[in-house]
Formats: structure tokens, C-alpha cells, sequence
């Protein structure tokens, strides 16, 4: 597959702020006439919209493992549309999420089974954003702006062990490891100065 546009990805745990930054950034570049996308994982989806409800109800990791491979699965052929079509796609989570989260749930030995489910259909991104907070951070911002309900894996410990594989994927990979603890305009910044980089 050819591909024109820029692939770009945000992962963190739970209150890191990448959604906040992805709507800046998409604002950034979209005022400066670039073809930006913005989308999420869960999607809205058919398979995404299963997902929101089974986050609130409950499900079984390995469950889960397969329902949000199977809502990339018809995400990643969007983005290859998009890509073709010569955009910016921005990303607010990627298969990251499942091998660090359904990694840290089903046990860490299970994330190259998480890999292999994802091997057929993925497509690489350009870069990947880790936006890295300490799990005590991210879950008093998630507290602060969510008032009702317990969404599962607002736990501590479970959100080191996220970030612990997070951390590890940043070193294979070579994810961009940004402190999101900053305000979040110094986050921005430094995000936008890697992008302008890339995008010359
Ligand atoms: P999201 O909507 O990104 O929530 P938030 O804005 O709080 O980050 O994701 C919902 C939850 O789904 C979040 O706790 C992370 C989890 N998740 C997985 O466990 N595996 C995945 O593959 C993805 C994409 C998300």
C-alpha cells in the first residue's frame, strides 16, 4: 500500500491527556491548511460501540483483546484510506493499548500473542507519542473530570503495571516519550516541535 499521508499515534495511560493534546494539535495544523484527521480507539463503530458498553458492564480480558482487534481491524482500513488520500491521521490510542493494557490484565507473557492477532492488518505509524504520567497523576485528572461511575482499571496498581509495559514499548520501539505531568501547554509545545520536524 502506498502511503501519502502522516500516520501519527497517541498512547498513555488513563488521564495522560492525549485526547486533549490531539484536539490542539488537530486545531494547530488544520489552521495552517493541512489535511488533518482526527479519530479515536474504541471507534464509534459498530465493534466500538459494543466495546463502551462491555467497559462499563464488564469484560473478560481475553475478551476484550479480540473485540478491540476486531474494531481496529475496520479502523486501520479508514486510516489507510486516509493515508492514501494524503492526510495527517491523528490517533488517540493504537494496538499499543491492547498489548499494555490487556498485557498487564492477562499477564505480560501474553503480549506477543497480542501482536500476533494484530500482525496481519496493521499498519505501522509514523511515530508514536507517549505521553507519561505517574499513575497517581492521570487518575486524579480522570477523577476531577468525571464525576460519576467507576470505570474499570482506575486502579493504581493496575495503571503502574500499564505504564511499566508502556515504558518498555517506548525503548523497543522507539516511541517520542514526552513528561505529561508539565502543564499541559509546555506538553503541547514540545509535541508540536517533534511534529513541525517531522512534517518539514
Ligand atoms: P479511552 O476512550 O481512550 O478512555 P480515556 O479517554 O480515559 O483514555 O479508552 C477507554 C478505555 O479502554 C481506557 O481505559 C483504555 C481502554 N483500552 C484498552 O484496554 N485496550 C485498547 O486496545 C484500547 C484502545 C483501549
Amino acid at each position: 500500500m502506498s502511503k501519502e499521508g502522516l500516520f501519527i499515534v497517541f498512547e498513555g495511560i488513563d488521564g495522560s491527556g492525549k485526547t486533549t493534546i490531539c484536539k490542539m494539535l488537530e486545531n494547530t495544523l488544520k489552521s495552517r491548511g493541512i489535511n488533518v484527521f482526527f479519530t479515536s480507539e474504541p471507534t464509534s463503530g459498530e465493534y466500538g460501540k459494543i466495546i463502551r458498553e462491555k467497559l462499563r458492564s464488564g469484560m473478560e480480558p481475553l475478551e476484550a483483546v479480540l473485540l478491540f482487534a476486531l474494531d481496529r481491524y475496520y479502523h486501520v482500513k479508514t486510516i489507510g484510506e486516509l493515508l492514501e488520500t494524503g492526510h495527517v491521521v491523528l490517533c488517540d490510542r493504537y494496538y499499543y493499548s491492547s498489548l499494555a493494557y490487556q498485557g498487564a490484565l492477562l499477564g505480560e507473557d501474553m503480549i506477543k500473542y497480542i501482536e500476533e492477532v494484530h500482525r496481519p492488518f496493521i499498519i505501522e505509524p509514523d511515530v508514536v507519542f507517549l505521553l507519561d504520567v505517574r499513575p497517581e497523576v492521570g487518575l486524579s485528572r480522570v477523577r476531577s473530570v468525571r464525576e460519576s461511575g467507576i470505570e474499570i482499571y482506575e486502579e493504581v496498581r493496575l495503571q503502574e503495571s500499564i505504564r511499566k509495559i508502556y515504558l518498555r514499548m517506548a525503548e523497543e520501539k522507539g516511541f517520542i516519550v514526552i513528561n505529561a505531568e508539565k502543564p499541559i501547554k509546555e506538553v503541547f509545545s514540545e509535541v508540536l516541535s517533534y511534529v513541525d520536524v517531522i512534517l518539514k
